[in-house]
């Protein structure tokens, strides 16, 4: 029997609100040619008073889409509309990557999947020693951070924000390895340090950071930024000057994308670098 997606070319989509900045389209569309696959991957706009209706129609197929991701701010309604979210989805009580199984609605979220997967390629035996990791930041973007580490095994993770509540609740929710602290806690919590993640928009567009002093980390230690415009954020550029190895946010946005694409599309893509030049280049247009 031949494949139905021979006979009916896939459909896929990303949806957000706004969803025009995003960039999946683009890296989607690049696998989509490479591999000479007759689907497609469309942005749609969704306001969130819309949002259960567009889910409706993914579910009774009437919209024809075999499945997408889901970008803010629906990332929180796409796990409760989901028929069958998977741990990693529950747990973060938030979905980025949507699919239809036996009719039924499937959601997961491949966030976490994407930081270690870049870090492992760019930084290899980043978590080799994995005693101590500080992650800056208690917004819905630090959640599968924090996910990812501890499930890598990081002994502890010490996660610091402005709104030390916020903090607190992740850190409750992610079990006894994390901690919570204000950012005043900073210097205290970053010596000795393997990893420093910063989850915050500080520095995103320019903005102004904090000094950090990243000397407190132990030598060899890794600095990463999951903000990706510019490409060397603020906080990398200290970290880089103060001698620490850095690893940019873009292949944590490339590297999400393979799970929902081979799941939709039936093949696993690569992340290349010539599919991060094209996002850097269409970074650069829109400078
Ligand atoms: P996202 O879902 O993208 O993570 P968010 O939920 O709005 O976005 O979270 C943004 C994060 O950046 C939060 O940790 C926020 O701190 P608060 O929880 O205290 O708001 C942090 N953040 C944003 N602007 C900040 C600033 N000027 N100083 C310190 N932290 C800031």
């Amino acid at each position: 029997m031949p494949d139905s997606r021979e006979t009916h070319p896939v459909r896929a989509f990303v949806t957000g609100y706004p969803v025009r900045h995003s960039r999946s389209p683009m890296i989607h569309g690049h696998w989509l040619r490479q591999f000479g696959i007759a689907g497609s991957y469309e942005a749609i706009e969704v306001p969130p008073e819309d949002f259960a209706a567009f889910i409706g129609g993914l579910k009774d197929g009437r919209s024809g889409l075999a499945g997408g991701n889901v970008t803010i701010p629906h990332k929180e309604r796409a796990f409760e509309l989901a028929d069958r979210p998977d741990e990693l989805a529950r747990e973060l009580g938030a979905a980025n990557t949507l699919f239809l199984e036996d009719g039924e609605l499937c959601a997961t979220n491949t966030d976490g999947y994407g930081f270690l997967t870049n870090l492992d390629t760019t930084a290899p035996g980043w978590s080799d020693r994995r005693e101590r990791a500080v992650v800056l930041g208690a917004g819905g973007a630090s959640r599968a951070i924090l996910q990812a580490l501890r499930d890598r095994g990081f002994a502890e993770i010490h996660v610091l924000n402005r709104t030390v509540s916020r903090a607190e609740e992740l850190a409750d929710r992610f079990g006894p390895r994390l901690h919570a602290a204000p950012m005043a806690a900073l210097a205290e919590r970053l010596t000795g340090a393997d990893l420093f993640v910063n989850t915050t928009s500080l520095g995103m567009d320019d903005g102004a950071t904090p000094e950090i002093d990243f000397t407190r980390m132990r030598p060899g230690g890794l600095v990463t930024d999951i903000v990706y415009v510019p490409l060397v954020t603020p906080i990398l550029a200290q970290a880089r000057d103060q001698g620490l190895a850095i690893a940019d946010g873009l292949g944590m946005l490339l590297h999400q994308a393979v799970p929902g694409f081979e799941r939709w599309f039936g093949q696993r893509p690569e992340v290349t670098a010539e599919l991060r030049a094209l996002v850097v280049a269409d970074m650069e247009r829109h400078r």
